[in-house]
């Protein structure tokens, strides 16, 4: 007899997954309104929605920036939003902002060595007791950021200051910047805003290429062409409430989500 309560293939948990999120700055409504999102392990998964829906809120919500009324976050099978940004980080999910947030005044090269994981050498104990791991820590470092410069085509900027960038070379780096925490997940917050279309077009082959070679990201982008060459799957947000979550292609055709951008 077959016990239909075992299934053959082991149930796959997405690597990120929250439900019933709740955001309330003290207006009459919530920025987010009992929110569900789930990001399949090796995805592009897609956040769309019009101005001010709570996309943002809502990433600040699944990385504990702000911390969230209600509501649960699973990732990679663990609660997460008890722990501080820093942890959830360090755990593999890692974040950009609509604004890139880059040190204009330290150098290209140094931003991706500052973004790092924990080395021996930032223990104080250790930068006398174990001198020659510390130097190999750096030149592989090093040369992590350069590989990560060469990847995003930065390389030839990377000892620029970081000010120097455009601003669609300051989203590479921020990117570049997340890549360097060797991350299961990246969100990305408007990756392709206020970039010239050649970059934008550059982005996404990288994003396309990571992706490939097994990184996980969940976009948030008001520029369609971008959602639907790259995602798998769109979640739509309007009002801080899910309204769709589906293909690209279902989505673009969804009259509700026509409504709701229409709308604005
Ligand atoms: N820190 C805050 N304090 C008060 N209200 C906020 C705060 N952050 C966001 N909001 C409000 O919450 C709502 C959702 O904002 P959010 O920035 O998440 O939208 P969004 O979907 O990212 O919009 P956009 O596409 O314009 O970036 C908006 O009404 C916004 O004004
Ligand atoms: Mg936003």
């Amino acid at each position: 007899m077959v016990n239909e309560s075992t299934p053959s293939q082991p149930i796959e948990l997405p690597l990120l997954a929250a439900s019933g999120l709740v955001k309330n700055f003290g207006g009459t409504c919530c920025a987010v309104d009992r929110a569900r999102i789930e990001v399949p392990q090796g995805s592009i998964t897609g956040l769309v929605g019009p101005n001010g829906a709570g996309k943002t809120t809502l990433f600040n919500l699944l990385s504990n920036a702000i911390r969230s009324d209600q509501g649960r976050v699973l990732f990679d099978g663990e609660p997460i939003h008890h722990l501080q940004p820093h942890i959830i980080a360090r755990m593999g999910m890692v974040r950009t902002f609509q604004v890139a947030r880059v040190l204009s005044r330290l150098s290209v090269l140094d931003n991706l060595l500052l973004a790092a994981q924990k080395q021996t050498g930032e223990k104080f104990w250790n930068t006398w007791f174990q001198q020659k791991q510390i130097a190999q820590e750096e030149k592989a470092q090093r040369q992590k950021a350069f590989d990560i410069l060469e990847s995003i085509g930065l390389a030839h900027m990377m000892n620029e200051y970081a000010g120097a960038l455009s601003g669609g070379q300051r989203k590479l780096l921020e990117i570049g910047r997340a890549l360097m925490a060797d991350p299961k997940l990246i969100l990305l917050d408007e990756p392709a805003a206020g970039v010239n279309p050649t970059l934008i077009n550059q982005i996404c082959d990288r994003i396309q290429g990571w992706n490939r070679d097994g990184m996980t990201f969940l976009i948030i982008e008001h520029n369609m062409d971008v959602i639907m060459s790259l995602c798998d799957r769109v979640w739509v947000l309007a009002e801080g409430r899910n309204l769709a979550d589906g293909t690209p292609a279902e989505i673009q055709s969804n009259p509700e989500v026509l409504e709701a951008y229409l709308g604005q």
